[in-house]
């Protein structure tokens, strides 16, 4: 029997380099514990609705973390509390398109975003990314091509730091090209940025948002990734015109914010200082587990097989050799055991990533990734 605290569909006999979650063990700290039991001393605020905006002691304490960390001068009406990075995006598409109206993606691009934008009915289209991001002359082309239809796209979708699937990071030149076109074609940016704070290697690049002082650029972060995706917390900047959108939609005025018991549990957390120590511990550990698994490709791939170089994040982008499809390898090495993602499922067009696999470092034990490499070594191979 499968035991029940694995998450969905991994079993304790399999390795899972599929799922982009974080290492299980990270989750349940002391730390997080004495905050959760200090909000539990007296629940009764943490209980109730809360204030539509959010928790006002974690939008506080998460506007001055920002303004540092970004050099921005946001006030408290530039933010919004929210259900997770997901909330946000259905948010977004919910007030910024409309059935039949033009979305603009990466691709790939994260499959439960394209999952939103089609069940908001938009026409989506996409742009090719190489190492530094989307190809800027490829967008500008799909852009006249839009205009002449006279179906500009209301919003560009980009993940810019350690990209999910691919780990690329949007490079400074290409981000400020991306706002020269927003400028011109009248787009707003939403960069979904849940990886952020999960650098290893060097910082990331000025965000769209500081970039572009925020004009047209609403930016999304969340605890998922660096805290706990069960909180299902997260949080929107934008100006203050959007802000006051989202707190006045429908959802959000019968909703009475989001999870202020959760809020409230992460706002004490932070406010004791631990959330630093913690990033600091993850990004060790996570740093760790990406060179592990980029030593294992190196020893395991044949050469025909190439694949990315994260410098954050979880994932790793693998391009198969010639004609082998993704779909298969990954059919394969589940029979020995090992979960990973067929690249289809990442694009508008599934046919364009036939010959990619994602692989995730950040969830299976880190004994277990090389393992796990070697497995899918000994498939591509035959
Ligand atoms: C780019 C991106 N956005 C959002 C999410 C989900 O975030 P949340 O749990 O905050 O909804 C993920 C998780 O895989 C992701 O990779």
């Amino acid at each position: 029997m499968d035991n029940p605290v694995l998450p969905q569909g991994v079993t304790a006999d399999s390795i899972s380099l599929l799922l982009g979650h974080p290492d299980p063990a990270t989750l349940a700290t002391p730390q997080f514990q004495a905050a959760v039991q200090h909000v539990m001393a007296s629940p009764q605020a943490a209980l109730a609705y809360g204030d539509e905006p959010g928790h006002p002691a974690l939008m506080e304490y998460l506007v001055d973390r920002i303004n540092r960390e970004q050099q921005l001068a946001l006030q408290r009406e530039n933010l919004m509390i929210v259900a997770g990075s997901t909330h946000a995006v259905d948010m977004i598409a919910r007030l910024y398109t409309q059935p039949g109206g033009a979305v603009i993606v990466e691709s790939p691009s994260y499959a439960d975003s394209l999952h939103v934008f089609r069940d908001h009915g938009v026409a989506l289209h996409s742009v090719a990314m190489d190492q530094g991001g989307v190809m800027i002359e490829a967008f500008e082309k799909l852009l006249k091509q839009l205009a002449e239809k006279d179906n500009l796209p209301s919003l560009y979708y980009t993940i810019p730091n350690f990209h999910n699937p691919t780990g690329i990071s949007t490079s400074l030149e290409r981000r400020l090209e991306i706002i020269r076109l927003s400028q011109e074609y009248g787009f707003t940016i939403v960069e979904d940025d849940v990886y952020r704070d999960l650098a290893f290697d060097t910082a990331v690049p000025p965000s769209f948002y500081t970039l572009a002082n925020g004009k047209n650029v609403i930016q999304i972060g969340s605890f998922s990734k660096t805290l706990a995706p069960g909180l299902r917390l997260g949080w929107v900047i934008a100006s203050a015109e959007s802000i006051h959108r989202f707190v006045f939609c429908g959802t959000t005025q019968m909703g009475g914010g989001a999870s202020p018991l959760a809020a409230q549990i992460v706002a004490e957390y932070c406010q004791r200082g631990h959330w630093d120590g913690h990033l600091e511990h993850l990004r060790r550990g996570y740093r760790l587990r990406r060179d592990t698994m980029l030593t294992a490709l190196g020893q395991y791939m044949s050469p025909e097989v190439s694949w990315t170089t994260p410098s954050g994040g979880f994932f790793v982008w693998v391009t198969l050799p010639g004609e082998m499809q993704g779909s298969v390898v990954k059919a394969e090495t589940l029979k020995r055991g090992v979960m990973l993602a067929a690249g289809e499922g990442y694009f508008i067009n599934p046919d364009d990533g036939k010959h990619n696999i994602r692989l995730t470092y950040s969830f299976a034990p880190l004994s277990d990734i090389k393992t796990a490499v070697r497995i899918l070594g000994e498939v591509i191979a035959g």
